[in-house]
């Protein structure tokens, strides 16, 4: 069961040589139970940290994920609208640095010994992201009001893409299998999925000027739609002549995975985040909407399909 609040580990960790990879550190499978959502232990120590020592700020924007669900997209995307007037498109910081260089995930840059510094010189409006369940964020977020920007993403392929992401960035050579299994009980970084998820449902339905609850399908379908969505969200709609003027497409376009991915592509750069060095292009592996289908079975998708269907059952929040 994962309705303990207390810590129980999940599986024994491996050892691993801290020389070899600059992410070693957290290269183990273990995770533990912590107010019932499963973590790295050093991200519970990170987390305790941060309900301490995080200060917001009335205007902060946070991004807020489960693990491969689009952060990546959606720092890009909101670093480059609440930024439209000052960069311009052919000189952009994106054009040259990564987003996970442009916008600080706090749950990983704050160090064990909880200096905040390159969190707090940051110039106001922040954007800072999160993969924290929103019954764990500090509480100085809730009490400041600020407005939180959430993705989600289809369980499967969510699933298939940290999958990937945990083989390649922590060297763990899981099993799919295993893995998948783990899954479904609701054992994954920052889960239950189902219950992540569903917390920041519930805060979306109940204050919606304050979570605005994606879904990376539905952006996919409608980039334009989705930009001009979060805009109006964080207070600066477009403009009848920036629409006029293709801005609104142009943010797409520099956004995109595409672009991204091709600014993104050395097999040799790396992003550094806090205690963490990953290659840049690690953050960009296809970019699809149901490439679960190349990696597990059918059967695997229709079970996890009717684990979360049952989870989330009478929430509204369908996948
Ligand atoms: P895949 O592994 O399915 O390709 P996160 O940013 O939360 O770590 O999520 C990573 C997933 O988002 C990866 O999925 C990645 O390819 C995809 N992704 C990254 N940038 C994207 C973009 N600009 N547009 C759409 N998908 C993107």
């Amino acid at each position: 069961t994962t309705s303990s609040s207390s810590e129980a580990i999940a599986s024994e960790s491996h050892s691993t040589d801290l020389t070899k990879h600059p992410t070693s550190e957290v290269s183990s499978e273990t995770l533990l139970l912590y107010k019932n959502f499963w973590f790295r232990r050093q991200f519970v120590d990170r987390i305790k940290l941060l309900q301490v020592r995080f200060k917001a700020r009335h205007d902060d924007i946070i991004i807020a994920t489960n693990p491969k669900c689009g952060t990546t997209w959606l720092k890009a995307l909101a670093f480059t609208i609440t930024n439209r007037s000052r960069y311009d498109f052919s000189n952009h910081p994106l054009l040259t640095r990564h987003p996970q260089e442009l916008v600080k995930t706090i749950d990983v840059e704050i160090p064990l010994n909880g200096d905040l510094t390159s969190i707090e010189t940051l110039p106001s409006p922040r954007i800072l992201a999160t993969h924290m369940p929103f019954s764990l964020l500090p509480e100085s977020i809730g009490i400041h009001g600020c407005r939180i920007l959430y993705i989600c993403r289809d369980p499967k392929d969510a699933f298939v893409s940290r999958w990937h992401f945990t083989n390649e960035v922590f060297t763990e050579k899981t099993d799919i299998n295993v893995a998948f299994n783990k899954c479904c009980e609701g054992i994954s970084d920052f889960g239950p999925f189902w219950d992540h998820c569903l917390e920041y449902w519930k805060e979306s339905t109940g204050k919606p000027d304050r979570v605005l609850f994606l879904k990376y399908e539905d952006m996919m379908l409608e980039p334009v739609k989705f930009v001009k969505t979060l805009a109006s969200f964080l207070g600066g709609p477009f403009s009848h002549e920036e629409e006029d003027a293709g801005v609104v497409e142009e943010v797409v376009r520099l956004c995109s995975f595409k672009t991204l991915s091709s600014l993104n592509n050395s097999e040799t750069d790396v992003v550094e985040r806090g205690y963490l060095a990953v290659k840049k292009s690690a953050y960009f592996r296809r970019g699809k909407v149901g490439d679960w289908v190349n990696h597990i079975s059918d059967e695997m998708g229709r079970k996890l399909d009717y684990i979360v269907e049952e989870k989330l059952k009478g929430s509204g929040l369908v996948f």
